[in-house]
C-alpha cells in the first residue's frame, strides 16, 4: 500500500469542467490498458490504435512501459514493490489524462491483478472508462520472438542460480479476470488487433 505523506493540503475546483473539455475535443477521455508478457505485442498494437484514432481525428496517446521507464519512472526497478508504484502512477497519470479529454493507450506488463484492479477503480471512482485488453499470447511464444533479446538473458540468470525477475521465467504474471478485450495476438496481424479495440470503442459510443 502507498504510504500517505501529504498533509494539510486542499483540492481546489476549476472553472472549466470535463464537459467543457469534451465538447472543445468533440470527444470523451478514457484509458485503454493493454496488459500482458514482454515481447506480447502491447506496444505495437497500442501505437497501430493510436495511428488510427490521430488519422481519425481523435487525441490519443500512447504511455508505453520501456519509454515511460525512461522518465517520469526511471527510479522503478522490476521488484513487486517498484512494479506496483509503476502502475499506480501509470494508473493516477492516465485518470488525469482520461479527466483532460485523452483518449490514452497505456502498454505496461502490469503482471499484478490487485495494481490493475486499483487503476480501474480510480477510474470507475471519477466516473471515467476504463478498458482493459488482455494481449493473451503464450509464453513460448513470446520468448521464441524474443525481440530484445531478454528471456534468454533471465534463461541464462536462471541456469545460473542468480535470476533476475524476469515476467513468465522467474516472476508472476497474472492474467485477467474479466478483461474487455481479449487479443489471441499470437494469430493475428497489429492491425486486425487494432482494428478488434476501435470496434469495442465504437461499440461503447467513445467515438
Ligand atoms: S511492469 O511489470 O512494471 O508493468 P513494464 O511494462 O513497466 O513492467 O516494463 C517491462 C519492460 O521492461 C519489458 O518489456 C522489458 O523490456 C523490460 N524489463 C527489464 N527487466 C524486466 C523484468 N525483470 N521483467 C519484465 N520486464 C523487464
Amino acid at each position: 500500500m502507498t504510504e500517505v505523506r501529504a498533509t494539510n493540503i486542499t483540492w481546489h475546483e476549476g472553472h472549466v469542467n470535463r464537459e467543457d473539455r469534451q465538447k472543445l475535443l468533440k470527444q470523451k477521455g478514457a484509458t485503454v490498458w493493454f496488459t500482458g508478457l514482454s515481447g506480447c505485442g502491447k506496444s505495437t498494437i497500442a501505437f497501430t490504435v493510436e495511428h488510427a484514432l490521430v488519422e481519425r481525428g481523435h487525441l490519443a496517446y500512447v504511455l508505453d512501459g520501456d519509454n515511460i521507464r525512461h522518465g517520469l519512472n526511471k527510479n522503478l526497478g522490476f521488484s513487486a514493490a517498484d512494479r506496483e508504484e509503476n502502475i499506480r502512477r501509470i494508473g493516477e497519470v492516465t485518470k488525469l489524462f482520461a479527466d483532460a479529454g485523452f483518449i490514452s493507450l497505456t502498454s505496461f506488463i502490469s503482471p499484478y491483478r490487485k495494481d490493475r484492479d486499483q487503476a480501474r477503480k480510480i477510474h470507475a471512482e471519477a466516473g471515467l472508462t476504463f478498458v482493459e485488453v488482455f494481449v493473451d499470447v503464450p509464453i513460448e511464444e513470446c520468448e521464441n520472438r524474443d525481440p530484445k533479446g531478454l528471456y534468454k538473458k533471465a534463461r541464462e540468470a536462471l541456469a545460473a542460480g542468480k535470476g533476475m525477475g524476469f515476467t513468465g521465467v522467474d516472476d508472476p504474471y497474472e492474467a485477467p479476470v474479466s478483461p474487455e478485450i481479449v487479443i489471441a495476438n499470437a494469430k493475428v496481424t497489429p492491425q486486425e488487433a487494432a482494428t478488434q479495440v476501435i470496434s469495442y470503442l465504437e461499440s461503447r459510443g467513445l467515438l
